[in-house]
């Protein structure tokens, strides 16, 4: 198994250092623009497999995708971050010349690749990514429920004073600070539902903090965070090279579900071998229903922007 991450900054090499340490393939490129950065952080990881114990064999590459050649998964997290006060959707411009010219290089010598989109703002560039390449919907996940779900358990946990572990909840709808969905009527503690245990403010604020999670973070960190944004990555694949099955909220390609069409948004899909293999229908309510629309109306003019670059 091969799998290579496109951008060694603090996201794409955090998603390699935890693909290396869980084994998730034999052979991991990392690949980056930057003279010798790619290179310099893969001997470093490599520098860690005696210390913790993996076998996986990890090399950089400054932007020569023939050393990718052949890999089952490609993540690509390349583009600029966001700075504190920025949202997202700023990074458009930038990021969609980069993305778009990423997906042609790999595809060039890796054409079977799972492609797994980080780069912001996501929900455009997977759709970008999806338009620009004419893959099968399949084989083109964007990466940000998943990222928002793990943000979402980690504010209840807070409130509940409990373990996230034994949470379940998830974020769907677009990975910007307006445009998530924090499906807090579904959440549940160990299967109760957390409505039980939260007062209705509790969990408005609760709601407010995960949508805000990533802004946050920039704020206090001065850029975007890397931790959870790389091991979201990993664990998404994870799901593909060990064909878990895994249930994540992932940005896919709508048509007809959930109401929506000619679109990549969060929804909740089974990751296997193939990809994402498949939407499953959590029924939301009329007021979710209605958020939905509202992430896919400005989900879809952010898409149009694409149009004028
Ligand atoms: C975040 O929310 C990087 O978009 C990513 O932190």
């Amino acid at each position: 198994m091969k799998v290579t991450v496109v951008g060694a900054g603090a996201v794409g090499a955090t998603c390699a250092d935890n693909i290396a340490r869980k084994e998730l393939c034999t052979e991991l490129v990392l690949l980056d623009i930057k003279e010798g950065l790619a290179e310099g952080k893969a001997q470093d990881m490599m520098q860690t497999a005696t210390l913790l114990g993996f076998d996986t064999k990890i090399t950089g590459s400054t932007n020569d995708y023939s050393k990718t050649a052949g890999s089952d998964v490609v993540v690509i997290t390349s583009g600029i971050p966001r700075k504190p006060g920025m949202t997202r959707e700023e990074l458009i411009g930038t990021n969609a010349g980069i993305v778009k010219g990423v997906c042609e290089n790999i595809l060039q010598h890796s054409p079977n690749a799972i492609i797994i989109v980080i780069s912001n703002p996501m929900d455009t560039m997977t759709y970008l990514a999806l338009q620009s390449t004419g893959l099968p919907k399949n084989r083109i996940i964007g990466m940000g429920g998943i990222l928002d779900s793990s943000r979402f358990k980690y504010q209840l946990s807070q409130h509940l004073q409990c373990s996230p572990a034994d949470l379940n909840a998830v974020v769907i709808g677009g990975h910007g600070d307006t445009t998530m969905i924090p499906l807090i009527r579904m959440a549940t503690w160990n299967s109760a539902p957390v409505s039980q245990f939260l007062s209705e403010a509790e969990q408005q604020q609760i709601v407010q903090d995960t949508m805000v999670g990533g802004a946050t973070l920039t704020k206090l960190i001065g850029t975007s965070a890397w931790y959870a944004p790389g091991a979201a990555g990993a664990a998404l694949v994870e799901s593909i090279v060990r064909d878990e099955k895994k249930l994540f909220t992932c940005c896919v390609s709508l048509e007809g579900e959930y109401g929506q069409k000619d679109i990549c948004l969060g929804v909740p899909v089974i990751i296997g071998k193939n990809g994402w293999e498949k939407i499953v229908d959590f029924e939301l309510n009329a007021a979710e229903q209605e958020l939905f629309n509202k992430s896919a109306e400005a989900v879809r003019s952010m898409n149009d922007v694409l149009k004028t670059l």
